[in-house]
């Protein structure tokens, strides 16, 4: 496991580097409406794969950014290393420090090990199940906040948000219930953030695999809950989630979404 862990510590934070070494002078393409990516996430993702596959040759790597790279052929290994090289692009092209790169490691279903790496603040997130999660490679717990009125919450919208979206719905609904509300601009972050105290509550309804499955190991690891939006087991085939510091504020959350039908 440890070596798994390294690994994935390591890599988010060379990573991270080719990210702030282009930094303000990337070219920009737009995937779809309001949906960027830039040559650094390309150039992320590839450092990334190669780092992965030198070390571990049979595992597979899923990456955001796969459409059209060869090596991105599945070697049907029971390990898959989920990678999001550049989390927040749009932060990333406006160059508001709040972006990362984001990598997980799963078998058979089960996350592993998992590592955020926010670059322009030098913070790295990481965890390894069964064994905590850890803030710069100091142990990090949750906050205990127990009621929402309390909390500061962190919501994820899709790129094209339309007034049907569940996470509109809940952010209307949470508005009045929570002390305060973010839109980070970085689904992994929000996660970490809620690992590390700084948010007390988060949920998306529009993530990818990539975006959150280290943050959900890492939120795990810090004695935080989460499930799917359903409250059964959360799936990586399904990334949609509920995360909550503590149980009391979990059940509230559930009863919030609850409330406003979904
Ligand atoms: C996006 C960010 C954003 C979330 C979107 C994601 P990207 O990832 O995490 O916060 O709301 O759903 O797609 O495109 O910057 O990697
Ligand atoms: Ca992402
Ligand atoms: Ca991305």
């Amino acid at each position: 496991m440890s070596e798994f862990l390294d690994v994935c510590q390591d890599v988010v934070k060379a990573a991270g580097q080719v990210l702030m070494d282009r930094l303000g002078r990337v070219n920009v393409r737009a995937k779809g409406r309001a949906d960027l990516v830039t040559e650094a996430d390309f150039a992320s993702q590839e450092l990334i794969r190669r780092t992965i596959l030198a070390a571990f040759p049979n595992h597979d790597v899923l990456g955001e950014e796969d459409d059209g790279v060869t090596e991105a052929t599945p070697r049907h290994s029971d390990y898959r290393w989920i990678v999001d090289p550049l989390d927040g692009t749009t932060n990333y092209v406006h160059q508001v420090p709040h972006f990362g790169v984001s990598v997980a490691l799963e078998y058979r279903g089960e996350l592993l090990v998992g590592a955020v790496y926010n670059p322009a603040t030098d913070e790295c997130f990481s965890a390894a199940a069964g064994e905590g999660a850890f803030f710069n490679g100091k142990p990090m717990r949750t906050s205990q906040v127990v009621g929402l009125a309390d909390a500061l919450a962190a919501v994820g919208f899709p790129n094209v948000v339309t007034q049907q979206s569940p996470d509109l719905r809940l952010f209307l609904a949470a508005l009045d219930s929570c002390q305060a509300i973010r839109r980070s601009g970085s689904a992994a972050l929000n996660l970490c953030y809620v690992a590390a105290g700084r948010f007390d509550v988060a949920w998306s309804f529009c993530t990818k695999v990539w975006d959150v499955a280290a943050g959900i190991l890492i939120v795990r690891e810090a004695g935080g809950i989460v499930t799917s939006t359903h409250g059964d087991d959360f799936r990586l085939d399904e990334p949609y989630y509920f995360a909550a510091a503590t149980p009391d504020l979990y059940a509230e959350l559930q009863a919030l979404a609850a409330r406003a039908g979904l």
